[in-house]
This record gives C-alpha cells, sequence and structure tokens, in this order.
C-alpha cells in the first residue's frame, strides 16, 4: 500500500492505493483554521496541520495495518513560508500562498529584470521570498531566527523523517529557485536575503527523502523501514493523479482558485501575463499555469450572503441558455474577490458588478456571476495560449466541473472542446499515492500514468460564441477603465 498526503488550506485529504492503483481508502481531517489578521493577509499555526494528519492517521488505522503500507509522498498547498529557528521550533505562522501582503517587496526583488528568466516568472507576493523579505522589514526578530524555511508539505515530512527537503515543483514557487535548471540561484538567494543553508534540499517528486521516523512509526504503527518520496506542489499532484505528464495534455481545475495546467517539454515562459513556469514534479518536465486567485469561492460567497444553493445557480443557468440573446442586457462581473494573479497581477483589485440596471434582478445577478468567473478563466487561458504550449486535450476537474451550462459558457469561449471526467475531488491525495507509488516501484511516467476516463465531452456553441465574445471585451474594458 502507498499513502498520499495533501495537505489543503482548508484540510487534509489522505488517500491509500493498492498495489494495482486502485483507491482503497480515502479520509478528511476536520477543517484547519486559517487566520486573517489584516484585510490581504492570510496565516495557518503549522501545529494544525499535524493536528489533521493526526485525525487522518486515526481513521486509517481503524481500517488498515499501517505496517503494511511501502511509502508516503505528498502534496501541499504551495508557496507558504514556515520559518523554523535552530531549534526546529516554528517561528510565526506560516504566511500562506493566498496572503498580499508583500506586494512592495515584489518590486524591490524585480528591481534586478534579470531574475525573471532566472525564476521564470515574475514575483507575485503569494511567492516565498517576498514574504520573508516582508519579515526582515517587519519583524526582524522573526527574521534572525531562521534558521530554514520550509514549504508546508515539507514541513510534514520534517514532522515524520526529521529530513530537509523540498520536490522541485514546490521550489519552483518560492522564487529563489533557477526553474529552467532545477537548482537554488544564488543570486535569488541573495536578493530575497537567504543563504543556502536556509534552504532544504532539492529532488524529484519521486526521489527517496528519508524513512518514517522511529517514534513516529511506534506512535502509529508504520514500519519502520516505511520510505518517504519527494512529493509536489498540490498542482503538479493532482497533474499526477491525472495521468497528466506529456505535452499537450492539460487540466483546468474549477475549485477555490482555478488553474490551467498543462506540462511541457521544456521551459517555456509568459512573464508579462502573470503565468506560472515551474518545474514539474517529474524528472526533466516542466510545467506551465496560469492562477485565478477566486474561482468557485465567488459561487460561495454568493451562496453564503444570498442564501442560494448550487441547484439554484445551476437553474438559472440552464434557463439563461436557453434564452441567450437575452443576456444583453444582464449586468457584469468582475470576480475578484481577493485580488488576482493571471493575466493581471493585482492583489488590490476586489470583485464589482457593473451596468445593474432597473431590470437586474437576482438571476441576471446568478448569470453574472458565472459568466464574470468565466471570461476570467478565458482571460487565463488566452494567457497561456500566448507561450505556444499545445493544448490539445483540457480535462475539466473540481467542483464547477458538475455543472455542464458552465463548460459550455467555459468550451464557447475558449472555442474548443472539454472533456469532463470521472475525476475525483480527491486529486492531489491520489497524485501523491501515485507519486509514493512510482518512486518506491522506481517506474517511468510512462510505465505506470494513465489518463482518467473521459465521461462526456463539452463543445462550443456558436451562437454563443459571437455574444460571448463581444460581452468579453466590454467586461475587460471595466478592469482597463479602473487602472488607466
Ligand atoms: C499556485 C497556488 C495555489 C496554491 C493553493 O501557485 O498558489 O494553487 O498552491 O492551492
Amino acid at each position: 500500500m502507498y499513502l498520499g498526503i495533501d495537505l489543503g488550506t482548508s484540510s487534509m485529504k489522505c488517500l491509500l492505493l493498492g498495489e494495482e492503483q486502485e483507491i482503497l481508502l480515502s479520509v478528511i481531517s476536520e477543517d484547519i483554521p486559517l487566520s486573517t489578521p489584516q484585510n490581504g493577509w492570510s496565516e495557518q499555526d503549522p501545529s494544525f496541520w499535524i493536528k489533521a494528519l493526526d485525525q487522518c492517521i486515526k481513521q486509517i488505522v481503524l481500517k488498515f495495518d499501517l505496517s503494511q503500507i511501502k511509502a508516503v509522498s505528498f502534496s501541499g498547498h504551495m508557496h507558504g513560508a514556515t520559518c523554523i529557528d535552530k531549534n526546529y521550533k516554528v517561528i510565526r505562522p506560516c504566511i500562506l500562498w493566498n496572503d498580499t501582503r508583500s506586494f512592495k517587496q515584489c518590486s524591490q526583488i524585480m528591481a534586478d529584470e534579470t531574475v525573471m528568466d532566472i525564476a521564470g516568472n515574475i514575483a507575485m507576493p503569494g511567492f516565498t521570498s517576498p514574504k520573508i523579505l516582508w519579515m526582515k522589514e517587519h519583524e526582524s526578530e522573526n527574521f534572525k531566527s531562521i534558521a530554514k524555511v520550509l514549504l508546508p508539505k515539507d514541513y510534514l515530512r520534517f514532522y515524520l523523517t526529521g529530513e530537509f527537503f523540498s520536490d522541485l515543483s514546490d521550489a519552483a514557487g518560492t522564487y529563489w529557485l533557477d526553474v529552467k535548471n532545477r537548482t537554488w540561484s544564488n543570486k535569488l538567494l541573495d536578493i530575497g536575503s537567504m543563504d543556502i543553508s536556509q534552504m532544504p534540499k532539492t529532488c524529484e517528486g519521486t526521489d527517496q527523502t528519508g524513512v518514517i521516523k522511529k517514534d513516529i512509526a511506534e506512535k502509529y504503527g508504520f514500519n519502520n523501514s516505511c520510505k518517504v518520496f519527494g512529493g509536489a506542489g498540490d498542482n503538479a499532484a493532482a497533474a499526477v493523479g491525472l495521468g497528466l505528464y506529456q505535452e499537450g495534455n492539460a487540466s483546468l481545475s474549477l475549485g477555490t482558485s482555478g488553474v490551467i495546467f498543462g506540462s511541457t517539454k521544456n521551459f517555456l515562459k509568459n512573464y508579462d501575463d502573470a503565468i506560472h513556469s515551474f518545474c514539474h514534479c517529474l524528472p526533466e518536465t516542466w510545467h506551465l499555469m496560469s492562477v485565478m486567485l477566486s474561482c468557485t469561492s465567488n459561487v460561495n460567497w454568493f451562496i453564503n450572503n444570498f442564501n442560494s444553493s448550487i441547484d439554484e445557480i445551476n437553474k438559472v443557468l440552464s434557463s439563461v441558455l436557453n434564452n441567450f440573446s437575452e443576456i444583453n442586457r444582464y449586468p457584469y462581473y468582475l470576480p475578484y474577490l481577493t485580488g488576482e494573479r493571471t493575466p493581471i497581477n493585482d492583489p488590490h483589485i476586489r470583485a464589482s458588478f457593473h451596468e445593474m440596471s432597473i431590470d437586474t434582478n437576482r438571476d441576471t445577478l446568478i448569470y453574472s456571476l458565472i459568466e464574470g468567473i468565466s471570461f476570467g478563466l478565458y482571460d487565463n487561458y488566452s494567457s497561456l495560449v500566448k507561450t505556444g504550449i499545445k493544448l490539445d486535450n483540457i480535462f475539466v476537474i473540481g467542483g464547477g466541473s458538475r455543472n455542464d451550462s458552465w463548460i459550455q459558457i467555459l468550451a464557447s469561449l475558449m472555442e474548443r472542446d472539454l472533456s469532463i471526467t470521472d475525476a475525483s475531488d480527491t486529486m492531489a491525495a491520489f497524485g501523491a499515492a501515485r507519486i509514493a507509488f512510482l518512486g518506491y516501484n522506481n517506474l517511468k511516467p510512462r510505465e505506470a500514468l494513465s489518463l482518467p476516463k473521459v465521461k462526456k465531452i463539452i463543445g462550443k456553441n456558436e451562437i454563443q460564441r459571437d455574444i460571448l465574445k463581444d460581452r468579453f471585451l466590454r467586461w475587460k474594458s471595466f478592469y482597463l477603465g479602473k487602472n488607466v
């Protein structure tokens, strides 16, 4: 058996895989608390991650003998700065991927424009390096006591093995990595006021990074030869779960954030549009990714504040699609509840409705909400296409993939087919377990990774496409208008 541990922002999921890569069990922790001490800040206490792991392992023990687990690996939310001191104590709560306080430090880092070619990206406040520079400026005592900076899932690895490692897909999101050459960059570390001794060692996702420590093995009943492998940042792990390692295959994830992920044979980039160019967790493979910070979180915001439901949203959407010519009078929605990364890299922008009129009602607002998120995703897609990446198949995953009308809007905008799969919501945990499987059995991706089954393909609708393309131009002008 192989264990995948997926440290999500709101909970942890763990999944056990058998020798035929069949899912034996999947468990979930209680919610992991998040604190927002100030507007735009987002922090988490790493002790809650250990607690979540404990909750998951205790559920697994009820059904399976942990001593039968041969290997463990991880997926985790990326970019978080988990700083520990020389006594291995956590210095302050981890500053997370969706924290936007370090905007100023990003400009500082990019004062030398050559850094973008090394990092393959513009510096964005989500990344780790600007967070540490913020600490240097605002919490100098904390900054001085940093012995190591670990990414969130790598802190769990340290807890389980006592080893300091980070896989390259996650390390690429720090802004300290030379992404093309897959190694820490002295220049980026220097600019970020960090020293190589404060970094974990880098590894490929499928490399072994130690075994479960004796005390942990005894506490839970793991075999003390249970091997621990590198793992991946959550998007790369989900890609392994989907079998995405060859150029041409990509995913569109409609979750809290909206991510389009495509594997690449070589290192490609488009940092003008804030496309993320990172190492994949598999050797000699990279990936490109667009990140929309708020995707289904807009839907949840509406549901929670206006006493709505997924059912209501689905019904409204399919009735609007039946009377599509009416939408010219509908309002517009900018989906930027928490700022945006691709393509505008603007942490300060916030969401807004536009052109509401006397006709505007609950149904038209619901339509605009979904249309606005779709426009944001189309904006992401167009930026990705500019890199020249091949996107032959796009598999749609995440909560939003259950709404055919929504996928229809996206397919019409992107003017292409989108594939709906039978993939589950535990894709990142599944990917992490698959990484353990690949690593332990020393397999190449092509020997063990298959693509998910396609349940249906949704293609463009030409009438919708023409109307939506006109509305997209108007939608775009609301953001541009604000920022000229
Ligand atoms: C990727 C990113 C998010 C987080 C949380 O750059 O910030 O996908 O990893 O899921």
